[in-house]
């Protein structure tokens, strides 16, 4: 979990590497979709340009059948999902259906300014076109509103790691490797 900007994809890519584990990011793959212009992709194009949340029950079945794949039996990483309440309870259902539960949740923290000037940049370099001021802006809201309520619940279930997220790269995916390591999370021997 973080603001748009916080390092999560950067990260996620990492912990994916160190684990062994697919990290599924709900982002990327709606971006492969618009891409694609496949039907979900024209359907979610103007949404996520907007910067605006993607519908509960599409990202809910996108992840659902993501999480179906062989890669994801032995584990897997979410990035950017859940994002919402409705989709921490569908999450919470569909691996209790498997008796499957999350192990822990990562918060990256990072100040606003910091991830304001990070998605700035990322615009220059990626083009993306929910980086436009304006969208980035509507992006930091709407994850007020909608995704910083879930911080609360995972950490009252005793499943939130707060890191920080400012600084280095590596210096971020040492804290985030030995904050899991303390939690007795650690990658399996292959
Ligand atoms: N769980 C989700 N629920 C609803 N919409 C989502 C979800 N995940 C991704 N999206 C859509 O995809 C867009 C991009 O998501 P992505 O996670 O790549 O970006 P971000 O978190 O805003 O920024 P960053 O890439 O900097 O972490 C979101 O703005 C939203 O439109
Ligand atoms: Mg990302």
């Amino acid at each position: 979990m973080g603001p748009p900007g916080a390092g999560k994809g950067t990260q996620a890519v990492r912990l994916s590497e160190q684990y062994g584990i697919p990290a599924i990011a709900t982002g990327d793959i709606f971006r492969s979709n618009i891409k694609e212009q496949t039907p979900l992709g024209v359907e979610v194009k103007a949404i996520v340009d907007a910067g605006d949340y993607v519908p509960d029950t599409l990202t809910n079945a996108l992840v659902a059948s993501r999480l179906e794949e062989p890669d994801a039996v032995g584990g897997f990483l979410l990035d950017g999902y859940p994002r919402t309440l409705e989709q921490v309870a569908y999450l919470d259902e569909l691996l209790a259906r498997d008796g499957q539960s999350l192990n822990a949740v990562i918060q990256l923290v990072a100040d606003q300014d910091e991830v304001v000037s990070r998605l700035r940049k990322r615009a220059i370099e990626q083009g993306r076109t929910d980086d436009t001021e304006e969208a980035i802006r509507h992006r930091q809201q709407v994850y007020l509103r909608e995704t910083t309520p879930l911080i609360a619940v995972y950490g009252d279930r005793g499943l939130l790691i707060e890191v920080d997220g400012l600084g280095d790269i590596d210096d971020v995916s040492s804290r985030v490797a030995s904050a899991l390591e303390a939690r007795g999370i650690v990658p399996v021997a292959s």
